[in-house]
C-alpha cells in the first residue's frame, strides 16, 4: 500500500528522533518516496545530514535558503506534494502548535499549508503524554481529522517506565499502510483475476498451451491492489513473481484446475477479470507417461474445456462485475460485441493481434471496453500497466456505483 506514496515525514525535538531515520528506511522499503521536514529542535537529536543521506533528498528545515540571495524554501509546495504528512515524532509542543494554528517554524507552516491528511506520532515523557493539556490537544487534533498513532509503554529516556515511547518504525509503517488501505476506494472490495496461459498436457512432459505472458493479468491485480481491494489471483504457469500485497494467489496449470479455483472463489467477490488466455479443447486422452517417438498419435483428439467467464456470466448477482478479454486477430469489435452478450459480461476488453505492440507477449497494449449499456472507449497503444489503470478506472464507476 505505500508503493509510491508520498511521504512527508516531520521531525521534531524529542529523543524519539533516532528512530526517524529508520522509519524513513521502513517507509521506503515499502515502496514509498519520503522527504524530510525537521523542527530546529529536531536537529539537536539527529542531523538532517542523515536524513538527507538515507532520503536522497535534501532536508527541509528552514524558510530561508541563501538570505543574501533572498532564496526562500516553499512550504506551501511541499504541503502540497504529500499524500500524507507523518510528524513522527510529534513532541508536547508541536503538538499544542498544531491545535493553536501557529505558524512561526517551517514544519507548522507546512503543517497549515497542506492538504493531504496529517498524523502524529506522539513521543514523550508519560507525565507529559497524561497531561490533561497533551490529551485535550490529541482529541482536538483528532476531532480535526489528524491521525495518531498512539505511543507505546516501556522504558523512558527519562528513567521512568509507561506510556509515551513513539510507536516502533514498524509499527508505524504498518498503520500507515492501514491507513492508505483504509482510505482507499475500494478498500473491502474483493477482486479475483485470472491471468496467463494454461497448460494441456498431452502426455507427461508435453502439453497444448498459447504465448499468454500473464502481463495483462498481473499489472491488473496490481492496478486493483492500489486502490484497496482484496485481490485474489489465479495464475496460469507464467514467468512473473506473485505481486506485492495480493490478497491470495493461487498456481494452476490446466484449464480444469483453473476453472475449479475460479469457481471455487467466485461467490463473494465484488469483481470478477478473466484476464487468463485458457485453452478452449484439451487432449481427450493424455498419457500420464512420456510417450516414446514412435507411439505419438499423428492427430490429437481434444475435447472443449469449461468456459469460465461463461459460467461467471451465468451465476453473477447483481451486485458483481464480471469483466473478459477478448483477443482477436480480424473482426475485432464485432466478436467482443457478441462475447458480452453471449458470455453475460457487464465488460469486455479488445485487444487485436493486428495492432502493433498489442496482445501477447508485449509490454504494451492497446485495448478498446465495450460495456453491456453499449458505451465503449478506446485507448491508445500504452505499457500494460498504464491500460490496468484505464481498465480499472473504466470500471470504478460501475463498481462504486
Ligand atoms: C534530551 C531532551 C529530550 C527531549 N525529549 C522530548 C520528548 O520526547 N518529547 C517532547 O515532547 N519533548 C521533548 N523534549 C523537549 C523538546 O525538545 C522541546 O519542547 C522543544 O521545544 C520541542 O520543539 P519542537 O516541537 O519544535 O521540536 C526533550 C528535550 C531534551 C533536551
Amino acid at each position: 500500500m505505500l508503493e509510491n506514496k508520498r511521504i512527508l515525514l516531520g521531525i521534531t525535538g524529542s529523543i524519539a528522533a533516532y528512530k526517524s531515520a529508520l522509519l524513513a528506511r521502513e517507509l521506503q522499503r515499502r515502496g514509498a518516496e519520503v522527504r524530510v521536514v525537521m523542527s530546529q529542535a529536531a536537529i539537536d537529536f539527529i542531523t538532517p545530514l542523515t536524513l538527507a543521506t538515507l532520503t536522497g533528498h535534501r532536508v527541509y528545515s528552514d524558510f530561508t535558503e541563501n538570505k543574501d540571495q533572498g532564496t526562500w524554501t516553499n512550504h506551501v509546495d511541499l504541503g502540497l506534494w504529500a499524500d500524507a504528512f507523518l510528524i513522527a515524532p510529534a513532541t508536547a509542543q508541536t503538538l499544542s502548535s498544531m491545535v493553536q494554528g501557529s505558524g512561526d517554524s517551517f514544519l507548522l507552516a507546512v503543517h497549515l499549508s497542506s492538504r493531504c491528511p496529517v498524523i502524529v506520532a506522539p513521543a514523550m515523557d508519560l507525565d507529559m503524554f497524561t497531561h490533561p493539556a497533551t490529551q485535550e490537544n490529541l482529541s482536538t487534533l483528532a476531532q480535526r481529522g489528524v491521525g495518531i498513532i498512539e505511543p507505546e509503554s516501556g522504558p523512558l529516556a527519562s528513567g521512568l517506565d509507561g506510556k509515551g515511547r513513539m510507536a516502533e518504525p514498524e509499527h508505524i509503517a504498518d498503520w500507515m499502510e492501514k491507513w492508505f488501505r483504509d482510505a482507499a476506494p475500494l478498500s473491502g472490495r474483493r477482486v479475483l483475476i485470472t491471468a496467463g496461459p494454461t497448460h494441456e498436457p498431452i502426455d507427461a512432459v508435453r502439453f497444448i498451451g498459447n504465448r499468454s505472458s500473464g502481463k495483462m493479468g498481473y499489472a491488473l491485480a496490481e492496478a486493483f491492489i492500489q486502490l484497496g481491494a482484496d485481490v485474489l489471483l489465479i495464475s496460469g504457469p507464467v514467468q512473473l513473481n506473485p505481486p506485492a500485497g495480493v490478497h491470495e494467489f493461487v498456481k494452476v496449470e490446466t484449464a480444469q484446475d483453473m476453472y475449479d479455483a475460479a469457481m471455487a472463489r467466485f461467490e463473494g467477490c465484488d469483481v470478477a477479470v478473466a484476464a487468463a488466455a485458457v485453452a478452449d479443447a484439451r487432449p481427450t486422452t493424455p498419457s500420464d507417461r512420456k510417450l516414446h517417438k514412435g507411439e505419438l498419435p499423428a492427430a490429437i483428439a481434444l475435447e472443449p474445456t469449461l468456459d469460465i467467464l461463461a459460467a461467471w456470466g451465468k451465476n453473477k448477482t447483481p451486485t458483481q462485475t464480471v469483466v473478459g478479454f477478448a483477443l482477436e486477430t480480424d473482426n475485432g469489435e464485432a466478436s467482443a460485441k457478441s462475447k458480452l452478450e453471449r458470455k453475460q459480461a457487464d465488460f469486455i476488453v479488445l485487444n487485436t493481434t493486428a495492432d502493433e505492440g498489442a496482445g501477447f507477449g508485449t509490454d504494451t497494449n492497446r485495448i478498446t471496453i465495450f460495456e453491456k449499456n453499449g458505451d465503449s472507449h478506446k485507448f491508445e497503444l500504452k505499457s500494460k500497466a498504464k491500460v490496468a489503470e484505464d481498465i480499472v478506472t473504466t470500471l470504478l464507476k460501475r463498481i462504486l456505483s
